[in-house]
């Protein structure tokens, strides 16, 4: 059986190629829902393809090709491929955190540097399917970094909505680079958001935010992925950023279809990271979800600055399913856990390592157990944002005094000198010991 949208509201069932983004009933969001009855789904069948030469299954999304889109046919699927992402076992960071176990696995290894390609290639590969020539975003960066990227492969024109000045210039670099028609609007990503939808509606172009339901079932893969190379086995924990909410909606959807399907016998606790500035679910989570309040954002961590997340309702589901939480962690926070990624020679962008501020933080206050296992989201490469790497390390960024800096050195062209520096430069590190 073809897969369908169904509203997650009133459950109003809609056709899988009908153009729509929430339920023409009651204006809820949608879910992809696919038949998996008479499939044979096992670990054997996803397992039996890692390291696959052949396309699609050679891409960490569409290995797990029956979960993501089963009926689609390969023809149509716009893949580089993605994914295939390392798992990092980290004892010293788990150490700093106050936890026995630490795995980051980073999404900033994919094609285009962030996450964002696992959505980008099922709803690009959706854009074909429904025949659409035009697609468009409002972003951050990363989604369109993504989309400007998988556009090009696909022969499709990308058109992307940019926040104000704030872009991280790395990745303003890559929706350029790629020839996407990248618009500088002189408007938050929230307000973007609205206007690409409106926009997009007047013009017959598909629009791939993560209110795009097929966004999300590409996003699902990072919890497939992360659970295959732990053998299977579940952790106890899975900890990321929360901005526009459809990573961690996907990954609630994600972790409840696995339970539901016999693939994993317990459901992992999601806890959703936000900056101090940009945190209104971590606001109605002290509220009990009783009422929900976007904010003005402001933040550091660029890639999360935003007030009114589109997929809120979808994790208030995923926090329920999972028995999950909601923290929220200072910009210097964030600064001082992203020069402990990055100087364990991994490296992130601001907003993924609020994943470990945050797992820190719930590890102080005794949310998570000592004796318990994290799986941590890094999200985005260190190479996207240098700005708050070297502001960071220089001492100049506003408000935040560095932990960890690295001093850059400089010296003249004169052995003696740069012989002092480096006697002088140890002494000062022992001295730190
Ligand atoms: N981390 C990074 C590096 C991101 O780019 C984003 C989102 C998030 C975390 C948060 O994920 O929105 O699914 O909760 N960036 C979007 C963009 C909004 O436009 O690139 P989310």
């Amino acid at each position: 059986m073809q897969s369908i949208l169904q509203c997650m509201d009133c459950q109003q069932q809609y056709p899988i190629n009908q153009l729509l983004y929430t339920c023409e009933n009651c204006g809820g969001l949608l879910d992809v829902i696919h038949d998996w009855s008479g499939m044979m789904l096992t670990h054997e069948l996803f397992d039996n393809r890692l390291g696959s030469l052949e396309f699609p299954y050679n891409s960490g999304v569409w290995r797990f090709k029956e979960l993501v889109y089963p009926t689609v046919d390969n023809s149509m699927i716009v893949s580089k491929p993605e994914g295939n992402t390392n798992l990092y076992p980290l004892p010293k960071l788990a150490d700093w955190a106050g936890v026995e176990k630490l795995y980051l696995k980073h999404e900033g290894e994919n094609p285009t540097g962030s996450f964002k390609d696992r959505g980008m290639t099922s709803g690009v590969t959706q854009a074909q399917v429904l025949g659409m020539e035009r697609v468009a975003c409002a972003s951050t960066g990363n989604t369109s970094a993504a989309l400007a990227s998988y556009a090009a492969l696909a022969d499709l024109d990308g058109i992307i909505f940019l926040q104000n000045r704030a872009i991280a210039l790395g990745k303003l670099a890559q929706g350029i680079a790629y020839g996407a028609t990248c618009i500088r609007i002189d408007a938050d990503f929230d307000r973007n958001l609205e206007l690409v939808r409106e926009v997009s509606k007047r013009l017959n172009i598909y629009v791939l935010n993560s209110v795009n339901p097929f966004r999300l079932e590409g996003q699902k893969s990072i919890m497939f992925e992360a659970l295959q190379q732990l053998k299977w086995q579940v952790p106890d924990w899975i900890v990321c950023p929360g901005g526009n909410l459809g990573n961690s909606a996907a990954f609630g959807k994600a972790l409840k279809e696995l339970y539901d399907l016999g693939l994993i016998d317990k459901i992992p606790r999601l806890a959703v990271i936000q900056a101090k500035g940009a945190s209104p679910l971590y606001q109605a989570f002290t509220r009990e979800f009783e009422d929900f309040e976007p904010m003005k954002a402001e933040t550091i961590a660029t890639a999360i600055k935003i007030g009114n997340p589109v997929n809120y309702k979808k994790v208030v589901r995923a926090i329920e399913w999972t028995n999950g939480f909601v923290e929220m962690v200072t910009d210097q926070e964030i600064m001082d856990a992203k020069a402990l990624i990055d100087n364990s020679g991994i490296g992130c962008e601001p907003a993924s390592a609020a994943t470990l501020a945050g797992t820190r933080k719930l590890a102080a206050k005794g949310i998570i157990k000592p004796h318990e296992t994290v799986v941590g989201i890094l999200t985005g490469h260190v190479l996207k944002d240098p700005d708050a790497t070297i502001g960071y390390h220089s001492g100049t960024l506003e408000d935040i005094s560095p932990k960890h800096p690295n001093l850059l050195l400089e010296s003249r062209d004169d052995i003696e000198e740069i012989v002092a520096l480096l006697t002088n430069k140890s002494d000062t590190v022992k001295a730190n010991l």
